[in-house]
């Protein structure tokens, strides 16, 4: 405002409207005026499409992910509450929480149609837990994988429900009807760098829906069941100080995902000490495997590489090399199950009464504890999918990635007995074999001595669950 191009642009309008003025006979003033409003008013409507569009930045993009979708499908459930309630589903969800073992758990598990609440929900259900999930299928990553994980829970008896975290009446109903005495929240906007195009939606998933969730717990359920969710090493942000531990600094973010991650935490203690529940948080590291997250780099590498597509990684500018704590699914499905299974019960009462005493308040992280160069993996794929890739190596842009990651464990392994045993090639490996199967892709190259052609999308999950 005030600059001397708006003032020039100011004068130039003056010029033109006086001009306009003189040019015209009184008799043609009004018409004039009109054509002036015609004017105004479609500069005001494209205005207004400019704002609109700068406040939903997704809709410039022709990205594959569609941050539309992924909102839309969040408001879509926020507004109306889907279909639920009723007696057939009650029977239902009654159904897939009750446990097949003495002393079982009921577990809800949100995020269950995800990477991570797959394979947790099917490792419960084997074990003979009870597990109802909850997932909104939005279009961050292509949902009909989501909809493939949906089916693979329905098969092992597992009912996966169409709903928000945000929706507070669906959560208030389903606690109503199910006792459940564990929660698994792993529902969350995931992925590091689409947090620069869609902010927004990392707070309605990983702030706003986790405030929403233990809103919930705290004042509606009876029993208050135990929280387990997923924080992440990204919580570490700039930290060099290797290996990363839980009594290390987390207040330098970097990246909005790390940002909501560690805002998570702050929530989770304030709910712990006001209403008394008990919450574990677990600060993954750089997990992959079978039915695992197509934004994630060694799927999209994988991707890249069968399809003779470039690949980009980074260096850092002082040329080391990038590196990942990588962590194959069953090693964090057992952290979670251990998680799970130390944890204390909630404290408090439901109705937001008089706490019964403090909670149960903890941290941990679960990695690998063998930080990777990202090259490395690059590697291993290549040999596996008998093809090399097309590399182009380019100094790390700051766009929320971290130098490299390196998890301490041995808080998890005194607590619950935590020990990482999958090394990068013996996953991925396992990671190869389910993607040639699920995608149907003939390499003509032998994996575990059997061609990979079309095969049941089951094997990769039995092979690594
Ligand atoms: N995979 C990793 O490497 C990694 C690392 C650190 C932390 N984490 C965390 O672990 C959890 C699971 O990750 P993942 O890799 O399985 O990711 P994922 O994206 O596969 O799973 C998350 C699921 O949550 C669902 N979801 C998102 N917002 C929701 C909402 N508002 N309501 C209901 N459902 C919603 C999504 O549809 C998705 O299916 C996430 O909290 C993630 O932030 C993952
Ligand atoms: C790992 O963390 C524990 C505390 O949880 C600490 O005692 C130990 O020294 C750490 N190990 C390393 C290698 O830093």
């Amino acid at each position: 405002m005030g600059s001397p191009a708006d003032t020039s642009k100011t004068s130039k309008l003056e010029r033109y409207n006086s001009y306009l003025l003189r040019r015209v006979s009184s008799a043609k003033v009004v018409a004039a005026s009109s054509h002036l409003l015609f004017r105004a008013t479609i500069l005001a409507a494209l205005l207004l499409i400019f704002l609109f569009l700068l406040h939903y930045p997704p809709l410039l993009s022709t990205s594959h992910y569609s941050a539309a979708a992924a909102s839309h499908s969040n408001h879509r459930s926020l507004l109306s509450s889907a279909s639920y309630g009723g007696a057939a589903w009650e029977r239902g969800v009654r159904a897939s929480a009750s446990p097949r073992r003495p002393d079982g758990l009921s577990v809800l598990v949100t995020g269950a149609a995800g990477f991570v609440g797959t394979h947790c929900s099917l490792a419960l259900k084997r074990r003979g837990d009870g597990v109802v999930g909850l997932d909104n299928f939005n279009a961050y990553y292509d949902p009909a994988l989501k909809r493939s994980r949906q089916a693979l829970l329905a098969r092992h008896g597992v009912l996966v429900l169409d709903a928000d975290i945000n929706d507070g009446a669906l959560l208030a109903k389903l606690f109503e009807v199910v006792p459940f005495s564990h929660v698994l929240h792993l529902a969350a906007q995931a992925g590091v760098r689409y947090a620069t195009r869609n902010p927004q939606s990392y707070v309605a998933s990983n702030v706003a829906g986790l405030v929403s969730l233990f809103e919930i717990v705290a004042k509606h359920a009876d029993p208050q069941p135990a929280i387990v969710w997923a924080s992440s090493s990204s919580v570490y942000g700039l930290n060099t100080d290797a290996p990363f531990s839980e009594l290390h600094r987390t207040d330098r973010p970097a990246s909005l995902y790390a940002a909501t991650k560690k805002a998570g935490e702050a929530i989770a203690h304030t709910y712990n000490h006001i209403y008394g529940l008990s919450i574990t948080g677990l600060r993954f590291f750089t997990v992959y495997g079978p039915w695992g997250r197509p934004d994630m780099a060694y799927f999209s590498f994988t991707k890249s590489i069968l399809a003779g597509k470039p690949i980009t990684l980074f260096r850092m500018p002082d040329g080391t090399a990038v590196q990942r704590d990588f962590t194959y699914i069953d090693d964090i499905v057992k952290g979670c199950l251990g998680a799970l299974d130390t944890a204390e019960k909630s404290t408090g009462v439901a109705g937001g009464g008089k706490k019964r005493g403090p909670a149960q308040l903890r941290v941990y992280n679960l990695g690998n504890t063998s930080p990777v160069p990202v090259a490395k993996m690059v590697s291993i794929l290549e040999d596996l999918l008998g093809k090399k890739a097309k590399k182009s190596v380019v100094t790390l842009p700051q766009n929320g990635d971290v130098p490299f990651t390196h998890a301490n464990v041995s808080l998890a392994a005194t607590d619950f007995g935590y020990q990482p045993t999958t090394d990068l090639a013996t996953g991925l490996r396992k990671f190869v074999k389910w993607y040639l199967q699920y995608y149907s892709v003939e390499t003509g190259k032998k994996i575990n001595g059997k061609s990979n052609t079309a095969g049941e999308e089951e094997k990769g999950m039995a092979a690594s669950a």
